[in-house]
């Protein structure tokens, strides 16, 4: 991070000005340096939605919205998707470098040893209602998780952060799997240390005690290319709140959960959920019209789920690598014809000639395929979000570690444009 010369601002309090650093990253827009703005003026910034604000200097992903660029610490998520598996990019957002053989070798081992889950946790399932959203048990599930592991708390130590991350990298699917099993009414599966991390997932999603359950490669690789797309994603809304919720000194079981929470929101990983209801209740192709002009409608709060994007502004990448293994998974397993998936194509075809979309850039995010991909694969719709979490508990736990490691972190501390009653009494007569 470097200075590069400095912005002016002028207060317009009779021409007073202060003079601000500029501050330049390795790539993307500069920063105007505010921290001692309230000093030097008395005056906050104001910026509802952070649409001009960077909340923190980060070394681990990058993004070009006007581009369509994705970089996790450097490496373009096209490489990366189709060249690494999820446990090589879970290393490489928590070290910086790709693994070597061995060092790949003792990291899948170490996820390994650490997905169980302790036999006191299983037991908290039974305290949910069955027909309660796996994102509500993830939530609590994972909060709880703190419970469990005193000894490795000291979040200023480097080595109880790497151990909880790599436990709740190991245990997030252990997790989520349970919460699926749990609402339908069947046994718990135990992963099993000879599979793969996604192999070990959809074991424990799929497989029954009464009978042997192998993993179709294709589908393997399709949920192994979910996972790596939706890994991390710079300061995005739950890896914000990890950050918010981590500057107190909680915990990372805390934090994650706090994460979880804010993912199912439909605005954020709740959109893949979200989007395939949508295209269940337009129903048929005819339809389409109707649901876009209520989109379109500025008296209408509807929104077409799974398209547009804060930053995205032209393509979202991830959408694109997506939207050929949506292609490749239908095709594979048979299912070109597939109602939902052409009315899926026919939505997204109009959308993208509509003026309205255009203007605003809005096009399809990953969270349009990655539905319809799910959906292919057999994973039930209510499962979505859950592997969204899933899948992001890396970049939070990256992003999580590298905000306490940073010299420059503090308690996160937001202040705000105080909008209500001014001083008055309380009526002597009351
Ligand atoms: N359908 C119809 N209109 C839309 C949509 C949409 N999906 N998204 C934005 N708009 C309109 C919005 O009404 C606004 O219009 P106007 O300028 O007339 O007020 C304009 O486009 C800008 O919208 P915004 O809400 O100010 O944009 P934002 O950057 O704050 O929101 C967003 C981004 C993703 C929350 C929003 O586009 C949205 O709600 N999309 C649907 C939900 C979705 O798919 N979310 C997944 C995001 S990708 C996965 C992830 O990273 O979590």
């Amino acid at each position: 991070m470097a200075q590069k010369g400095t912005a002016t601002l002028n207060l317009g309090k009779g021409g007073e000005s202060i003079e601000l650093p500029i501050l330049s990253g390795t790539m993307g827009p500069d920063v105007v340096d505010i921290r001692t703005l309230h000093a030097k003026s008395g005056m906050f910034t104001y910026d509802p939605g952070y649409l001009s604000t960077a909340s923190s200097r980060s070394e681990i992903t990058f993004i070009n919205g006007a581009k369509g660029v994705l970089l996790y610490r450097g490496y373009p998520i096209e490489q990366l998707a189709s060249q690494c598996d999820f446990t090589e990019v879970c290393f490489l957002l928590m070290n910086g470098e790709l693994p070597s053989v061995d060092q790949k070798l003792a990291f899948d081992n170490a996820i390994k040893g650490h997905s169980m889950l302790h036999e006191q946790l299983v037991k908290f399932y039974t305290g949910f209602r069955r027909d309660a959203h796996p994102m509500a048990v993830m939530v609590g599930v994972v909060g709880a998780l703190s419970a469990f592991y005193h000894e490795a708390m000291d979040i200023s130590d480097a080595s109880h952060r790497e151990l909880s991350a790599l436990r709740l990298i190991a245990k997030l699917p252990t997790i989520a799997a349970m919460a699926y099993k749990y609402s339908i009414g069947q046994p718990f599966v135990y992963p099993c240390n000879d599979l793969s991390y996604s192999e070990n997932f959809l074991r424990m999603m799929f497989a029954v005690p009464t009978e042997e359950y192998t993993p179709n490669p294709v589908i393997v690789r399709a949920l192994d290319r979910i996972l790596i797309l939706h890994a991390d994603h710079e300061q995005n809304a739950s890896t914000s709140t990890v950050r918010l919720a981590g500057s107190s000194g909680a915990n990372p079981f805390a934090c994650i959960s706090a994460g979880i929470a804010c993912l199912w929101g439909p605005a954020h990983g709740g959109a893949n959920e979200a989007c395939l209801n949508m295209l269940e209740e337009i129903g048929d192709v005819s339809r389409i019209d109707e649901y876009i002009e209520r989109a379109k409608d500025k008296d209408d709060s509807y929104r077409l789920m799974g398209f547009g994007h804060r930053v995205y502004k032209n393509f979202d990448p991830r959408a694109n690598l997506m939207r050929e293994t949506c292609h490749e998974v239908l095709n594979e397993l048979g299912l070109q014809n597939d109602p939902l998936f052409k009315l899926a194509l026919e939505l997204e075809r109009i959308a993208l000639e509509d003026e309205y979309f255009i203007s605003k850039k809005l096009y399809p995010n990953v969270d349009y395929y990655s539905g319809i991909v799910q959906r292919a694969l057999g994973i039930p719709t209510i499962m979505f979000t859950a592997i969204f979490a899933m899948a992001r508990t890396v970049g939070w736990v990256a992003q999580w570690s590298e905000m306490i490691s940073d010299p420059e972190y503090r308690i996160g501390r937001p202040r705000q444009l105080y909008t209500g009653a001014t001083l008055r009494d309380v009526p002597s007569d009351r």
